[in-house]
C-alpha cells in the first residue's frame, strides 16, 4: 500500500473541523448579507445569528488552531523542514484570525448598543469588511493547509511517525477539553 493511502486518525479529525468550519463560514457570510440588507426590524434575529457563528468560531476553531500551533506545527517543522516557511506563514494567520475576530465581537456590541451611530452606516461599513476579511482568510487559510501541510504530512510522514502524532494530538485535545470543562464549572456559563 502507498504511504500516501495509509488513513490518518490525527489529520483526519482536523481535517473534518476544516469541513465544518468552511460551512460555517459560508452560513457567516448569509447572515453579514441580511445584516446588511434587512435593516433594524430583523437586527436582533442577524445579531443572534451572527453570534452563533461567533461562538463556534472562539470555540471549535480556536481549539482547532491551538492544536496545530502546539502539536502539528512543530511536529512538521522537525520531521519536514521544507514546510516550515508555511507553518509561520499559518501562525500568522491565525493571529490575524483572532485579532478580527476580537474587533468583529466589538463592533456586533456596538450595533446594538449604539443605534445612532449604527443608522450612519459608518459602524455597518466596518462591520462588513471586518466580516469579509474573517471569511476570505479562513478560505485562504484552510485551502493553504490543505494542499501543502495535510498533503506533505499524508504523504512523507513514516506510519511510526503517523502514529506518534495521532499520540501526541490526542493528548493535547484532552488537555484542551478539560480547560473547557473547567472554565465552564468556573464561570457557570458557556464556554468563551
Ligand atoms: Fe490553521
Ligand atoms: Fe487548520
Amino acid at each position: 500500500m502507498l504511504k500516501a493511502n495509509v488513513p490518518l486518525q490525527a489529520v483526519a479529525g482536523l481535517e473534518e473541523e476544516h469541513a465544518k468550519a468552511l460551512q460555517m463560514a459560508e452560513e457567516f457570510y448569509s447572515t453579514l448579507t441580511r445584516l446588511r440588507y434587512e435593516g433594524k426590524a430583523a437586527l436582533g434575529k442577524n445579531v443572534s445569528d451572527a453570534r452563533k457563528a461567533l461562538a463556534f468560531f472562539q470555540s471549535d476553531l480556536i481549539c482547532h488552531f491551538e492544536v496545530e500551533e502546539s502539536i502539528l506545527f512543530p511536529y512538521a517543522e522537525t520531521h519536514i523542514p521544507k514546510l516550515e516557511p508555511f507553518t509561520s506563514l499559518f501562525r500568522s494567520e491565525h493571529e490575524d484570525f483572532r485579532k478580527n475576530l476580537f474587533a468583529f465581537q466589538a463592533m456586533l456590541g456596538d450595533l446594538l448598543s449604539d443605534k445612532k451611530h449604527a443608522q450612519d452606516g459608518l459602524l455597518q461599513g466596518k462591520l462588513q469588511n471586518t466580516g469579509l476579511y474573517l471569511i476570505y482568510l479562513l478560505r485562504n487559510h484552510i485551502q493553504g493547509e490543505s494542499t501543502s501541510l495535510y498533503r506533505a504530512i499524508r504523504q512523507e510522514l513514516r506510519q511510526s511517525e503517523k502514529k506518534e502524532l495521532a499520540l501526541k494530538m490526542k493528548t493535547c485535545q484532552r488537555e484542551l477539553a478539560g480547560r473547557v470543562l473547567l472554565h465552564y464549572d468556573r464561570h457557570r456559563h458557556a464556554p468563551f
